[in-house]
């Protein structure tokens, strides 16, 4: 519910357990009053209902006043006397910067803003929205606002606008964020050293105490096959930024952050989170200041992305989520699984059972028969998987990466009777059949590229180059796009294709478009991010029922802006159960489990060459939704009867699994041993999953307890579990845990695990909830 002010333009966004309080001071600054737990809406002068103690008064800062470098502003335009990064860099035809705001009018309205073309979540019951002019031009800037109250997430969302009459009053925009975010010192003080164990250790390391801002940042980063692995660290004056040049959000940095008090833990504590919905070059930066106060960016990378707004033209910066949650960490995760799973993921697949499903790539690379996937099929059908992939190598002349890309007819020496005798056998086998493409690349030696060499990103008089072997098409070309979205529907509906993996194996470089309009090369990032959600778009609303899976190189490009077009995502090519662990764990800071993809693979692991037992690495991928990536005609008759009794166990439990709520309760990136744990709970906290881990064995280690969460308090619970070396084995009888145990006693006190002395340790609980207590 959005409240206005009596008289001021100040309104109160009240979500579930949080307040949101933004207005405009002196028509001018558009400002923070307070964000965190709910208060009372602030709607008058006096008594209840009038303004929280302001963060500032408007008559402390003089128009001139340098001191507006202090104001808690939510979006500054650059060029008057706030010296801090800016929200908006626009200058005049002459070059100069325009920065100063007039508010023109603020309104709340039903339903959800007007989106644009990138992506947005379109079920806000209303909305605010404050239009500016900046003075003295015809430049309109509107900031839009809108709720999700039971998830406790606010949409922002930027336009700006050049309505000039005048046709030579162009405006080049040279950054454009979707968010700033102003926050004061933290709780930890400003200009004090903060408490938190990370900020001490690098406190101690320069031999003196620094002045920080009372606040932690906490985001994920990685590189291929070691993707998002938190890192918490104390902000200290100064910027502390994460982005991406790369084109895409990529492996490196998810376009998402926390920024946390040091206090704040996994289950207790405030956190303040900011994720884009967008998939392509991005920024967000936390800027201290002297006083300790923090204001964070978010938005369109400025190095690479860059606009001439002409009048009649606009632009939108991608819209932004912030969540806040008082229940620490794992709250705020909560915020983002709710936003994904409610409201980004698409209408036909939430709460909608994904299939186990079985990927070719490990099984057999490039080497595909007819005859082959469908013995590998046929297996898998046996052991109880549901749906078969068939991954890259079934077109043009591709045996290998070097080539095809862009080619997309079918190989008939691999697959004589073509893709749709193929699809006709697997779904003969009552298994669902799945199709890798990878739509945006072409390769130099194809086809496409001979008769298009143009259809590519490529900068005149710089050399095209090659990551992967293959270049990039220019999405921001109509007739690329069309030819996209016509040959993917095409295919689709002839084939019959119940599911797509979309791959995407290299980032941009030479970013540039041979029909960019004169002097609009620096948008062409921009646009060609505008032409992949057109076709995602396209395509996945007129094929509803199909399961669309993203993947890039693994888990690059894993960001809320892909999560409209994919209900699930490749997670890393690493699929190695104990480099999982950090990957899953970090990945669950923001995408629920059923958006995780995890697979069970052969051992020696290709990626790492590590051996670990069946019955950990199947427990393992079940963090996320489970399938396998092997060739199941090379088990052992054990390996496949474990196999299809794990299959039968996971279905039996994959509504809980896929749906529950998720508590990270041990990170693997802290001990030696890499202990490891999580779980999963029904919401009506009925019943329960958790999985404890230990791949590494350490010496002379006491038994630990195993404290869990989210559980009913006042509940009964009982229990039966399985270790991971019993699954291995062959065993399939669970432990009774004893009991009944109260859900308090289970989260606060633990339960005590045994001294484990051998490597990959684990154990698997089911819980739920004695009926008659
Ligand atoms: C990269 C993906 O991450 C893999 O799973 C596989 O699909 C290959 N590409 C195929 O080229």
């Amino acid at each position: 519910m959005i409240e206005k002010h009596q008289t001021e333009p100040i309104y109160s966004i009240q979500l579930k357990q949080s307040s949101y309080v933004v207005g405009v001071a002196a028509g001018r600054f558009p400002y923070l009053l307070h964000w965190g737990a709910s208060i009372p809406a602030v709607t008058r002068e006096d008594g209840p209902g009038r303004p929280p103690l302001r963060a500032f008064e408007v008559a402390d800062f003089p128009e001139g006043d340098a001191s507006s470098s202090s104001l808690p502003v939510e979006y500054a335009l650059f060029g008057g006397a706030d010296y801090r990064a800016p929200s908006v860099l626009v200058r005049d035809r002459e070059g100069a910067p325009r920065s100063t705001l007039e508010l023109l009018e603020s309104t709340v309205q039903s339903g959800p803003p007007e989106l644009s073309a990138l992506p947005g979540v379109d079920a806000a019951e209303e909305h605010l929205s404050f239009l500016f002019r900046v003075a003295e031009t015809g430049l309109r800037l509107v900031l839009t606002y809108a709720a999700l109250p039971e998830i406790d997430v606010v949409l922002r969302h930027v336009r700006l606008e050049n309505r000039s009459d005048d046709p030579a009053a162009a405006y080049s925009v040279e950054r454009l964020m979707s968010v700033t975010v102003p926050v004061e010192a933290g709780r930890g003080g400003a200009g004090r050293a903060p408490g938190g164990a990370a900020h001490q250790a690098a406190a101690a390391g320069a031999g003196a105490p620094a002045a920080g801002s009372g606040w932690e940042l906490l985001t994920l980063d990685g590189a291929h096959a070691r993707e998002r692995y938190p890192h918490r660290t104390a902000l200290r004056p100064g910027t502390t930024a994460i982005g991406s040049r790369r084109g895409s959000s990529s492996h490196r940095h998810t376009p998402w952050a926390a920024l946390v008090p040091p206090d704040t833990s996994e289950h207790r504590g405030e956190a303040y989170g900011v994720g884009l919905l967008y998939s392509g070059d991005f920024l967000i930066e936390a800027e201290v200041d002297e006083e300790g106060a923090c204001r964070m960016n978010a938005g369109l990378h400025p190095d690479t992305t860059r606009f001439t707004l002409a009048p009649g033209e606009a632009v939108d910066a991608p819209q932004c989520a912030l969540g806040f949650s008082r229940d620490g960490l794992n709250g705020l995760s909560h915020c983002f699984h709710g936003l994904v799973a409610d409201y980004l993921t698409p209408a036909a697949w939430r709460g909608r059972p994904r299939p186990v499903l079985l990927n070719s790539w490990e099984a057999a690379y490039f080497d595909v028969t007819e005859a082959d996937i469908l013995e590998i099929g046929r297996t898998g059908a046996q052991l109880g998987v549901e749906l078969l992939v068939l991954d890259d190598g079934w077109f043009g002349e591709r045996n290998d990466d070097t080539t095809s890309l862009g080619d997309w007819q079918v190989n008939r020496k691999k697959l004589p009777g073509g893709l749709e005798r193929l699809a006709g056998g697997i779904h003969e086998l009552r298994l669902q059949f799945g199709l890798w493409v990878e739509p945006e690349m072409v390769s130099r030696d194809s086809e496409l590229y001979r008769a298009h060499p143009d259809w590519c990103l490529h900068v005149a008089g710089e050399p095209r180059l090659e990551s992967r072997n293959q270049l990039v098409l220019d999405l921001s070309r109509a007739e690329v796009r069309d030819w996209m979205a016509d040959w993917l529907t095409e295919l689709i509906d002839r084939v019959g294709i119940d599911y797509i993996k979309w791959d995407m194996n290299r980032y941009l470089s030479n970013v540039g478009s041979a029909v960019a309009p004169a002097g609009r090369q620096a948008e062409v990032p921009y646009r060609y991010m505008e032409g992949l959600y057109a076709v995602l778009g396209l395509v996945t609303e007129r094929f509803p029922e199909v399961l669309f899976e993203g993947c890039s190189g693994g888990g690059g490009r894993f960001d809320l802006g892909m999560m409209p077009y994919f209900p699930q995502y490749w997670t890393s090519d690493n699929t190695d159960a104990v480099s999982r662990l950090p990957i899953q764990y970090g990945s669950s800071y923001l995408f629920p489990q059923a958006a995780v993809g995890a697979h069970v693979t052969s051992v020696p692991n290709h990626q790492v060459g590590r051996s670990a037992p069946l019955g950990f690495r199947s427990m393992v991928a079940m963090a996320g939704n489970w399938g396998f990536e092997l060739d199941p005609r090379e088990l052992s008759e054990r390996e496949a009867a474990i196999i299809r009794a794990e299959i039968g166990w996971y279905r039996e439990h994959r509504a809980l699994l896929q749906f529950g709520s998720f508590y990270r309760l041990e990170n693997p990136l802290v001990s030696y041993s890499r202990e490891s744990s999580w779980l999963v709970v029904s919401r009506d906290r009925s019943e329960a999953v958790a999985f404890w881990f230990r791949p590494f064995a350490e010496a002379n280690r006491r038994g630990v307890r195993w404290r869990l969460a989210g559980l009913d308090p006042d509940r009964y619970y009982r229990g039966s579990y399985m270790r991971t070396e019993e699954v291995s084995s062959g065993s399939r009888e669970e432990h009774d845990l004893g009991g009944p145990l109260s859900g308090a006693e289970l989260m606060h006190r633990g339960l005590p695990l045994p001294p484990m002395e051998q490597d990959y340790a684990g154990i698997r609980l089911h819980l739920r909830a004695d009926a008659h207590l």
